[in-house]
């Protein structure tokens, strides 16, 4: 079996935007321990983890392009591309979530976590963007910080040859526009894409409605936890 092409590291570099304000540390805290709750439940079954947390990743996009929306029709003015943007968001979380299901199926307890998760987690967001919508960008560019590190060990895993790699699942074929032979490291691949996308444009919206003329520069992060791996250990370059 041939080993799979390394990618190059600085293609998607894991990046940390340093918090500014209270609301981004609170955003910062927050992510942070759900990161760690999902880190102990899941542990090595990204599939499992991908299914059910792009389920609630694909709310937060709905919910704000539901309330620009009516932020639009209040003031009668232009939404600059935000509604569009944050729909399109949601559903190319929902693409990630049915092209994970093709991976892992989610168990009944896994099933009761995204029901509960959800009827919290979409009241909870609702109310943050409605009355603090920059700390909500902020959380979420802080969930696709950590998106984008999951992605990562995932696909450092597939290439070290502890996570197989199968063939993608002919959804992720037709919707990244894929080779026929494409793989599941493949996948991996553009779905970290899209959350790097995310990611920087979650921080953008929140610095807009910071009204920062001068937005933070993101940060590289080097990880001693292998966190920037991309690559078959062996090599000793890992991603920034
Ligand atoms: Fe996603
Ligand atoms: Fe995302």
């Amino acid at each position: 079996m041939t080993r799979p092409t390394p990618v190059p590291p600085d293609m998607y570099p894991i990046t940390h935007r340093r918090p500014r304000d209270l609301s981004d540390r609170v955003a910062l805290g927050t992510v942070k321990a759900l990161r760690f709750v999902a880190d102990r439940f899941f542990a090595g079954r990204y599939g499992h983890r991908a299914v059910v947390l792009e389920t609630v990743a694909a709310v937060p996009g709905m919910v704000g392009g539901l309330l620009q929306h009516l932020k639009a029709l209040r003031h009668i003015r232009d939404d600059q591309g935000w509604i569009r943007e944050l729909l399109e968001e949601a559903d190319n979380e929902r693409m990630h979530l049915m092209t994970f299901v093709k991976v892992a199926q989610p168990s009944m307890v896994e099933r009761g976590i995204i029901m509960l998760t959800q009827a919290v987690f979409y009241n909870f967001y609702f109310f943050l963007y409605l009355f603090a919508p920059k700390t909500a960008h902020r959380m979420v560019a802080y969930f696709e910080e950590e998106a984008v590190i999951s992605y990562t060990h995932y696909l450092a895993d597939i290439d070290s040859g502890r996570h197989p790699n199968p063939p993608a699942p002919e959804i992720a074929i037709s919707y990244w526009n894929l080779p026929a032979d494409a793989t599941l490291r493949d996948v991996v691949l553009a779905v970290r894409a899209d959350e790097a996308g995310h990611r920087d444009r979650n921080h953008e919206f929140a610095d807009h409605l910071l009204g920062s003329a001068e937005p933070a520069a993101d940060q590289r992060v080097e990880s001693s936890s292998g966190a920037g791996r991309t690559h078959a250990p062996g090599s000793d370059r890992d991603a920034a």
